[in-house]
């Protein structure tokens, strides 16, 4: 059978010419003769095993992982990058059709950035027993299996040289019964780890912890006990990160942008869209720990940050800086409105995947001049950007930035003025 399309998830989509029934399959491309085995019921469709590639794409190429195929970290690996760039820009193209913006209005959307692998410096790594042994790595496709990970691509050396270690460690403490995660972020002041237990650990497992984190110089290793909220089993310096020339303390398993490229080309696109906006306050919605908040202060501007996570809302406010403020908000149930909005002169808002409907209704109705969008998910945004134009916005430029290498993930900062 031939391959039509890839979709979303970065599976291949084939429609079988005898049942009319739609295939979802891994690790193929469109325009790909391929022998398929069909399996289970997947959404509209049925998930299938690749047998073949009996005539393989011009854009197919060798995986560079060994892990590609069983890991469900990268799921585009055998996509040469050109064409992986073009089908990332197409996930935001597509996202905006499917909201009713026509072709003139996508044919705007920018190629897609793409940075480069080997530049995270955070990962989620997924624990569990498993075979009588404790492993670390990735989900294993469409699986709670995890693959375990002897190498992998995507971190930086700093963070690459923490797998080992880290898989030995897990091998000591007593794991969730149905696995947990390992997250690690490496902070300007070090490595900052949160640990998944299933219980609490005994005082040798704490010990042994504790000097784990002086072996590897960890800024931080925190432990989340059944589920709880993440607490030190030592801090050993603040993990901070460094933002628009300011160190801010980063909260246990608060949010960064997983790369400093990525931050920056970000930071960067909205810093320049600011600029053009008419002197006056601006707001940075979704916050965070002040990825946007901060370069914009140090820019000159008076920044408010609005932010759910009350833990980066104290790091921001814990600055002192004049010109800056913090707000702990839950802008899903409470978007600023009319009066909130009125004293901003741009807005700049980065939801979770779950979009900023509610916010974006209001900024559609009270919003100022210049807003950017910047997200993780083109379908969200697409929704959030029909919003905005239906309320009079035109969207000036749309820039897909691939911070997320051979995944099926992209991210888009969108400029909107009126
Ligand atoms: C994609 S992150 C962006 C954070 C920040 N702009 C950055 O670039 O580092 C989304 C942020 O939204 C926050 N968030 C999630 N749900 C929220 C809600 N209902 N109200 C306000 N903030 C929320 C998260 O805590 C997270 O900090």
């Amino acid at each position: 059978m031939v391959v039509d399309t890839i979709g979303a998830r970065g599976d291949g989509i084939a429609t079988r010419s005898d049942t009319g029934e739609r295939l979802y399959i891994p690790g193929v491309l469109p325009g790909e003769h391929v022998t398929v085995r069909p399996g289970e019921p997947r959404g509209d469709g049925r998930s299938a095993r690749l047998e073949a590639v009996d005539a393989a794409a011009p854009e197919r190429v060798e995986p560079p992982c060994p892990h590609f195929g069983r890991c469900g970290g990268c799921a585009l690996q055998h996509m040469a990058p050109e064409a992986l760039a073009l089908w990332k820009r197409d996930l935001v193209v597509q996202a905006l059709g499917r909201r009713g913006f026509d072709a003139e209005q996508t044919s705007g959307v920018a190629a897609t950035l793409s940075l480069p692998a080997g530049t995270r410096r955070r990962a989620t790594f997924a624990i569990k027993g498993q075979g009588g042994g404790a492993v670390l790595g990735f989900n294993a496709r469409a699986s709670h299996a995890v693959v375990p990970i002897e190498t992998c691509l995507l971190p930086s050396d700093a963070l690459r040289a923490l797998v080992a270690p880290l898989r030995d460690l897990i091998r000591t403490v007593p794991l969730p019964r149905k696995g947990g995660d390992c997250a690690v972020t490496l902070t300007d002041t070090g490595a900052d780890v949160v640990l998944d237990l299933g219980a609490e650990p005994d005082l040798e497992t704490r010990e042994r912890l504790a000097a784990f984190a002086a072996a590897h110089d960890l800024a931080r290793l925190s432990l989340r006990i059944d589920g709880g909220p993440p607490e030190p089993a030592a801090a050993r310096r603040l993990p901070e990160v460094r933002l628009g020339g300011r160190l801010v303390a980063l909260p246990a398993g608060g949010f960064l942008q997983p790369s400093r490229e990525g931050e920056a080309a970000l930071v960067d696109h909205v810093l320049r869209a600011v600029e053009a906006a008419p002197p006056g306050p601006v707001a940075d919605l979704f916050g965070g720990i002040g990825t946007f908040a901060l370069p914009l202060h140090g820019a000159g501007r008076v920044v408010h940050l609005a932010e759910g996570a009350a833990e980066a809302v104290g790091a921001v406010s814990a600055l002192g800086l004049d010109g800056l403020t913090a707000e702990h908000r839950d802008l899903f149930e409470r978007p600023l409105g009319a009066k909130g909005l009125k004293r901003f002169a741009a807005v700049v808002f980065d939801p979770p995947r779950a979009g900023a409907q509610a916010q974006a209704a209001e900024l559609a109705a009270h919003g100022p001049g210049v807003v950017v969008a910047v997200s993780c998910n083109p379908a969200t945004f697409a929704r959030d950007a029909r919003l905005l134009v239906d309320g009079g916005y035109t969207m000036e430029s749309v820039v897909p930035v691939d911070q997320f290498p051979w995944a099926a993930h992209v991210e888009v900062v969108a400029v909107f003025r009126r």
